[in-house]
């Protein structure tokens, strides 16, 4: 039964309509909804309300971002590197997403996208982990943001595939909050008789998550300073890089970012801008006016050089501070089907509505000190995205097959011949140790398509 005070409650924030289909309902059902009103955060809702009331926004007022500092700084890297050594950084991805783009019904990170092995994108990780962790000498930590819809998923694809080698206490899987979403007329509404339609939050809810979840806590007890943030859709993305560890060590902020050259001006990307306090920050793709973010300097290059590829280092006190942030709500229409875990026949065939989320960017301008460093764009972003077309599983594996024999190149010395098909190396070759780098020194490239770096040291 539907108790006054949420009667009343539902009157007061303008959702009369849901109250009458409540009221339809049997009484079980309405004691369910009771129990999920409970614990609502009505506030949130109201503030959901008035950004919808407050119809198409005026554009941020926004001035390009612009640095010199850029990837090759052979002293940063060597202070990263001891930093590592020294077990100073943890790693947050982002993966509470869901893969629909890609046509996929699993979690996004159960993806297979290695060219060769097929590994699925947390398994790529995983394995970053384990082989950073051997080059430094130290078990580093990883923790995944997981969303409701693929939380339990995902804990049961490391189990089964006995944690990719990382060791127990080494991996965190966390879960983010969900919001409700509204119906175009911004009313709540129901996703099965008993349960109110939500959705996850969106990536700004990550640094929260790993401070309530206690994950920081424990982190903080075995001496990190650092969290480097990436996006579990981003196979490229390097979160044990020592050169960008060593450069928020350095530069003095609490933020530091790792960013790429623009190429497209409709590139579905974050541009870095400098807020209206002077502060870094990013202004997302469809939230900046057209004209702005396809404007030209007076050489031919675009006015807002430099995209966002969600990749940051934050302090440990700072993610701690981001707690009290009020972060803006950014809606977007989206297909709520889709957004459902239970589909049943009460959402209509198509529906359309509003999904509320926090973007972790917006946490940027909050920075006592923010600064970003530029990357060559093949070293570090390969956003899987799409099922085909642009970022998309072609291109994305094409991306990888070249590190790769970047990669093979430069341990072995030796050129690779163009006319050689795709290859795919061990992780432990992104992290090479001394012992695998005289092990593969001008060792030509073997003719399998799969290359262990351990593969040499057991033949022998
Ligand atoms: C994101 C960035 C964009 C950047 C681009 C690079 C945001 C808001 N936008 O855009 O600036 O240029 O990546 O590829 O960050 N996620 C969650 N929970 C959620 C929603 C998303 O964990 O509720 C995770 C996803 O799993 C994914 C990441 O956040 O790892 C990005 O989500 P997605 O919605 O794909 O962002 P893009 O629009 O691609």
């Amino acid at each position: 039964m539907l108790n006054k005070k949420i009667t009343s409650l539902l009157k007061e924030i303008e959702q009369t309509q849901f109250l009458e289909i409540l009221l339809t309902l049997p009484s079980r059902e309405q004691g369910l909804i009771c129990r999920q009103l409970c614990n609502f955060d009505f506030e949130l809702l109201e503030r959901m309300k008035k950004t919808l009331d407050k119809g198409s926004r005026s554009f941020e007022k926004v001035t390009p971002y612009t640095t010199k500092r850029k990837r090759g700084d052979g002293e940063l890297k060597q202070i990263g590197a001891e930093l590592l050594k020294k077990g100073k950084c943890g790693i947050l991805v982002v993966a509470g997403g869901l893969g629909s783009r890609l046509r996929y019904q699993g979690p996004k990170g159960c993806f297979p996208i290695s060219p060769v092995r097929q590994k699925s994108l947390y398994q790529r990780l995983a394995e970053r982990c384990v082989a950073a962790s051997s080059q430094v000498g130290h078990p580093l930590q990883i923790a995944f943001m997981t969303s409701a819809s693929n939380h339990a998923e995902t804990g049961a694809y490391f189990a089964q595939n006995a944690f990719f080698g990382l060791a127990p206490g080494q991996l965190s899987i966390m879960v983010q909050p969900t919001w409700p979403v509204l119906d175009l007329k911004g009313n709540l509404f129901l996703e099965s008789p008993g349960k109110i339609a939500t959705g996850p939050n969106g990536n700004g809810s990550a640094l929260a998550s790993l401070v309530e979840e206690g994950v920081l806590n424990r982190w903080k007890q075995l001496g990190i300073e650092y969290i480097v943030f990436i996006q579990i859709d981003n196979p490229l993305a390097d979160p044990f890089d020592p050169e960008f560890l060593g450069f928020a060590a350095t530069a003095g902020g609490e933020v530091v970012v790792k960013a790429i050259e623009r190429m497209d001006p409709d590139e579905n990307v974050g541009i870095l801008v400098k807020k209206e306090t002077d502060k870094l920050g990013v202004c997302e793709y469809n939230e900046m006016e057209s004209a702005l973010r396809t404007k030209r300097d007076g050489h031919g290059g675009l006015l807002f050089p430099l995209a966002n590829i969600s990749h940051f280092c934050f302090t440990v006190s700072f993610v701690e501070r981001s707690l009290s942030f009020e972060l803006p709500l950014h809606p977007a229409k989206k297909s709520l089907k889709q957004l459902m875990s239970d589909r049943t026949s009460l959402l209509p065939e198509k529906p359309n509505g509003w999904k509320f989320e926090h973007f972790i960017f917006d946490v940027l301008p909050f920075a006592r000190r923010g600064e970003a460093m530029i990357y060559p764009r093949e070293e570090c972003f390969a956003p899987l995205k799409n099922y085909q077309g642009d970022d998309s599983v072609a291109t994305v594996q094409k991306q990888l097959v070249e590190i790769d024999r970047r990669m093979y190149a430069s341990i072995s010395g030796l050129p690779i011949e163009s006319s050689r098909g795709p290859f795919e190396l061990s992780m432990d070759f992104h992290y090479p140790t001394q012992e695998l780098l005289d092990d593969w020194k001008g060792k030509p490239l073997p003719e399998v398509d799969y290359i262990c770096a351990t593969s040499r040291r057991n033949a022998r």
